[in-house]
C-alpha cells in the first residue's frame, strides 16, 4: 500500500513552505505533496502585490499594522491571531530571504516598500508586480531538492479517509486519482495538510486560476470539519475588464497605491462619495463603491486612470501589468483601463486554531482554504501571503510535537470508487460550470436574492450532473464540480443564516 507520514494536498506558498520547514526539521518523516495539475499552476504564482510586513519600527510599528488589520476585518478578527501573525512576520520573512527570496530594494539599499488599500503605512515587501511567482519559483526549486519529499504532480485527491475509534476521528489516509496512469488509488498517512487555495471559481467574473475551485474546502466539509465565514468572499476592485475572460487579469492594488485613480465614464473620480480614504480605502469599500455607481450607471465597468503617472516609473515597477495591457492595445500612459471588481479571496473557509489544526486533531489546513481569524469580514491587502507563512510555520511545529501520537491505519481500504475511464466531458462539465458561476454570482451580488431558490438551483444542477457519471463513471470535471456545488451550497447556507448583504 502507498504510505507517507504527511501528505500535504497543494503546492501553493503554505503547502511548500510547509514542506520545507517539517522536511528539514525532521527528515526521518516522509512527505508526499500532491497537486492536482503543474506544481507552478496556483494562485501564489499570480499573487502580485507582495507580503505586508513592519520592517521600519521609525515610521511604523506592528500596533499599526495589527490595527490596519482589524479595522479591514470589520470586527470579525480574532485579536489573538492577528498579534501573533503580525509580530511573527519579520521571522517568517527571513526564512524567505534565506532560501534566495529576492524583494526590490532603492538604490540605497533600503526596501522598496509599497502602499496598498487599508494600509496606514508603506509596507508591503513586492519583486516588481510578480511576488508570489518569485516565492513560488525559489520554494519549487528547494523542494525539488530535499530528499524526504516527494512531488506528485497531476494527482487530484477525491476525498479524505477517517476513522473513528473511542470517539476520537483522525484522519487515516486519501483516495486521489492519479492522471497519468488513469486510476483511482489510496495512500495512507499520518497527517494530513489542505493547503488548497479558495473557490474563486464560483464566479463569473474572477482572478483566481480555473484550478480554485474549494476542493479542500469541501473534503473537509464531507469529513466533518467546521466551516465558517463563507459568506464573507472578497472582490478585488480591479480585475482587468474583457468581456468574457476566465480569470480576468489583475491589477494589482500596489497600481493605486503608486497613484492611480479610479474613474467613471465621465473620467471623473467618485471614490471619495463613499470613503475619505479614496482609492485607498479597503477592498470591501472600493469594489462596492464600484457596484454602486455600475448599478447607477447601468455599464459593465470603470476605469483605472494612470495618465498622469511617470511612465518609466510605472513601466519599471509593473512590467507585467504594462505588457498585459500593452498586448491588449491598452497604453496605460495615455489609454484609461476597463476595470471591474471580481472574486478574488476566500476570508472564511476550514475553521482551525493558532497551529491550522482543524476538529479533526490530524487534519491541518493552512493559506487561503483555513479560516484563521486574520481576515474577519475583509482582508486586508497583502496579508494572505504572510498567513500563510506563518500558519505553515505554526503547523509545522505542532506536527513536529504530535505526530508521534498518530499511527498508521492498519485497516486496509479497498478504494469504493469503480476504474475511471477519462472521457471527454470537460466540455459538458464546462457548461455546468457556467451555469453554476451565473447563479452564485447572481446571488451573491444581487439584493432581490432568494437563498431557498438558489439553493435548490444548485441542488438540480447537482442532480443532472451526477446523472451524467451514471453512463461514464467518476471523472475530474466530476469530482470538481462536486467540489463547487458542495461550497455553493455552504455559501449559500451562510449567507442565508448571517444575512450578509449583497455585494
Ligand atoms: C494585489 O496585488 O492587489 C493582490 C494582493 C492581495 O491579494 O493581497
Amino acid at each position: 500500500m502507498l504510505t507517507t507520514d504527511i501528505l500535504i494536498i497543494g503546492s501553493g506558498i503554505s503547502g511548500l513552505f510547509f514542506a520545507m520547514k517539517t522536511a528539514q526539521k525532521r527528515p526521518d518523516l516522509s512527505i508526499v505533496i500532491m497537486t492536482k495539475e503543474a506544481a507552478r499552476n496556483t494562485n501564489t504564482q499570480l499573487a502580485q502585490g507582495g507580503i505586508a510586513v513592519v520592517t521600519d519600527l521609525i515610521k511604523d510599528s506592528f500596533n499599526k499594522h495589527i490595527h490596519d488589520t482589524l479595522r479591514s476585518g470589520g470586527g470579525l478578527c480574532d485579536r489573538e491571531i492577528v498579534n501573533m501573525v503580525i509580530t511573527q512576520a519579520p521571522e517568517r520573512l527571513k526564512e524567505l530571504i534565506e532560501i534566495g527570496t529576492s524583494f526590490d530594494k532603492d538604490e540605497k539599499g533600503r526596501w522598496n516598500l509599497g502602499l496598498e488599500g487599508g494600509h496606514s503605512q508603506h509596507r508591503i515587501l513586492h519583486h516588481k508586480d510578480s511576488s508570489g511567482l518569485e516565492i513560488e519559483r525559489k520554494l519549487l526549486k528547494i523542494i525539488r531538492k530535499m530528499p524526504n519529499i516527494e512531488l506528485w504532480e497531476n494527482h487530484m485527491v477525491i476525498d479524505l479517509n477517517t476513522e473513528t475509534r473511542k470517539n476520537k476521528t483522525t484522519c487515516t489516509g486519501v483516495f486521489f486519482y492519479d492522471k497519468k496512469h488513469n486510476r483511482i488509488k489510496y495512500i495512507r498517512t499520518r497527517t494530513v495538510v489542505l493547503s488548497t487555495g479558495g473557490c474563486g471559481q464560483l464566479f463569473e467574473n474572477t482572478t483566481n486560476p480555473k484550478i480554485a475551485t474549494g476542493d479542500g474546502l469541501a473534503m473537509a466539509a464531507r469529513a466533518g470539519a467546521e466551516i465558517v465565514d463563507m459568506q464573507y468572499i472578497q472582490f478585488h476592485p480591479t480585475a482587468l475588464y474583457t468581456s468574457k475572460e476566465n480569470p480576468l487579469f489583475l491589477i494589482s492594488e500596489a497600481v493605486r497605491g503608486f497613484g492611480a485613480h479610479i474613474v467613471n465614464e465621465d473620467k471623473k473620480r467618485f471614490l471619495f462619495k463613499y470613503d475619505i480614504r479614496g482609492e485607498l480605502a479597503t477592498r470591501d469599500m472600493v469594489s462596492s463603491a464600484i457596484s454602486k455607481e455600475l448599478r447607477l450607471s447601468g455599464k459593465d465597468h470603470v476605469y483605472l486612470d494612470c495618465r498622469h503617472l511617470n511612465k518609466a516609473e510605472f513601466y519599471a515597477n509593473f512590467p507585467i501589468i504594462a505588457a498585459h495591457c500593452n498586448e491588449l492595445g491598452i497604453k496605460p500612459e495615455k489609454d484609461l483601463i476597463p476595470i471591474v471588481p471580481a472574486a478574488h479571496y476566500q476570508c472564511g473557509g476550514i475553521k482551525v486554531d493558532q497551529n491550522g489544526t482543524t476538529a479533526i486533531p490530524n487534519l491541518y489546513a493552512i493559506g487561503e482554504c483555513a479560516r484563521t481569524g486574520l481576515h474577519g469580514k475583509n482582508r486586508l491587502a497583502s496579508n494572505s501571503l504572510l498567513e500563510a507563512l506563518v500558519f505553515a510555520h505554526q503547523a509545522s511545529e505542532n506536527v513536529d510535537r504530535t505526530i508521534a501520537g498518530f499511527l498508521f491505519s492498519n485497516r486496509i481500504l479497498i478504494p469504493k470508487f469503480p476504474k475511471a475511464h477519462q472521457v471527454d466531458d470537460y466540455l459538458a462539465f464546462e457548461i455546468l460550470k457556467k451555469e453554476l458561476q451565473k447563479l452564485v454570482t447572481a446571488f451573491y451580488t444581487n439584493e432581490e436574492r432568494d437563498a431557498d431558490l438558489t439553493f435548490e438551483k444548485i441542488k438540480e444542477l447537482h442532480n443532472y450532473a451526477v446523472s451524467l457519471t451514471q453512463t461514464h463513471e467518476i471523472t475530474i470535471p466530476f469530482i470538481e464540480f462536486s467540489n463547487m456545488i458542495a461550497v455553493s451550497l455552504i455559501i449559500v447556507k451562510q449567507c442565508k443564516a448571517s444575512n450578509k448583504e449583497m455585494c
